[in-house]
């Protein structure tokens, strides 16, 4: 079976687009300012690529939550909470993002600061929020529990502390693993796993989602570590070249852009492996993570 995938993530992206435009609360009142903020970037262009894997992970076990909305943009606003985080000059003091001006050039460091608060703690109400639609209150307690984790020390923020701290010095292979597994791939195993959740999946299903997860991850940072080399501004929103800038640990630094391109491949076959058994429901999965190895954004 031949799988459309432009038109696949194109169909996703505008449903998300919607739900989330649904969802966020309006610019109103005095502190309307910080909710601009957080709207600006949100709806700066993103991939939508963690909102999407939720969905199609959903699908692959045939769920039918009325949760799966709420969930699947909760995520993508404390994606973007982090990216506005990241962007800022304490962290890599970047100053595009999703071909705009990153955050704190535009509202100020102070106010993108909260807007990134403000998407971090508003995630966390839409879930609890999307428990109303959902009859299994312990299932969306899951939910909560998943991205937390995903989100804070033991995953992303952890992530990104190993990173900063580690700017100037060489890191081995194997901490550079550690350091991509949670700056990116613990949220975006967190997607493919709440996904799954909410359609009821079973331990072994999740397993497999877990699996996924983590090569996804870490394919998606080798590929993104890739393009500060090799890709350009006008492709990818952002500016090329950030990493050598501040003397990032990076694949490519450590291991050339051939073996990282190699590792990516086998990060991919990985994941595309540990998600078979779901046989032709899995299509999306499996075209998604095959794209990371030509994505140019
Ligand atoms: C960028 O994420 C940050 C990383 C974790 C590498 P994305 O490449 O998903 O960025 P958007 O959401 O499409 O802007
Ligand atoms: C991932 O790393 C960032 C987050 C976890 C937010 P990068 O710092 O490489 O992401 P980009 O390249 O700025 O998008
Ligand atoms: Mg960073
Ligand atoms: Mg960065
Ligand atoms: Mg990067």
């Amino acid at each position: 079976m031949r799988f459309d995938l432009k038109s696949y993530l194109t169909r996703q992206k505008k449903i998300v687009d919607e739900a989330l435009e649904r969802f966020l609360p309006p610019v109103d009142g005095i502190e309307g300012k910080v909710v601009e903020a957080a709207r600006y970037s949100l709806f700066a262009g993103g991939k939508r690529i963690r909102p999407i894997l939720c969905i199609a992970a959903h699908n692959a076990v045939r769920g039918n939550s009325n949760a799966l909305m709420p969930v699947a943009c909760a995520i993508e606003m404390i994606h973007t909470y982090s990216l506005i985080h990241d962007d800022l000059p304490a962290m890599d003091n970047d100053d595009y993002r999703r071909g705009k001006l990153t955050n704190h050039k535009v509202f100020g460091e102070a106010v993108a600061i909260l807007a990134g608060d403000l998407l971090l703690t508003y995630a966390f109400e839409l879930i609890a929020s999307a428990g109303d639609a959902e009859p299994d209150a312990r299932t969306i307690l899951k939910v909560v529990r998943v991205i937390a984790e995903a989100s804070g020390f033991r995953g992303m923020i952890g992530g990104q502390v190993i990173d900063i701290e580690y700017e100037g010095k060489e890191a081995d292979l194997a901490t550079i693993q550690y350091m991509h597994t949670k700056k990116t791939g613990a949220l975006l195993t967190a997607s493919v796993k709440i996904g799954a959740l909410l359609g009821g999946a079973n331990g072994f299903e999740l397993e497999r989602f877990e699996k996924y997860g983590h090569h996804f991850g870490l394919a998606f940072q080798i590929t993104d570590d890739l393009l500060d080399i090799t890709g350009n501004f006008h492709e990818m929103g952002k500016t090329p070249g950030s990493d050598v800038e501040k003397d990032k640990n990076t694949y490519p630094r450590l291991l050339g852009v051939e073996q990282s391109q190699e590792a990516a491949r086998e990060h991919v076959r990985q994941a595309v492996e540990s998600i078979r058994p779901f046989g032709d429901a899995a299509m999306p999965l499996i075209a998604i993570a095959e794209y990371l190895l030509e994505r140019r954004r």
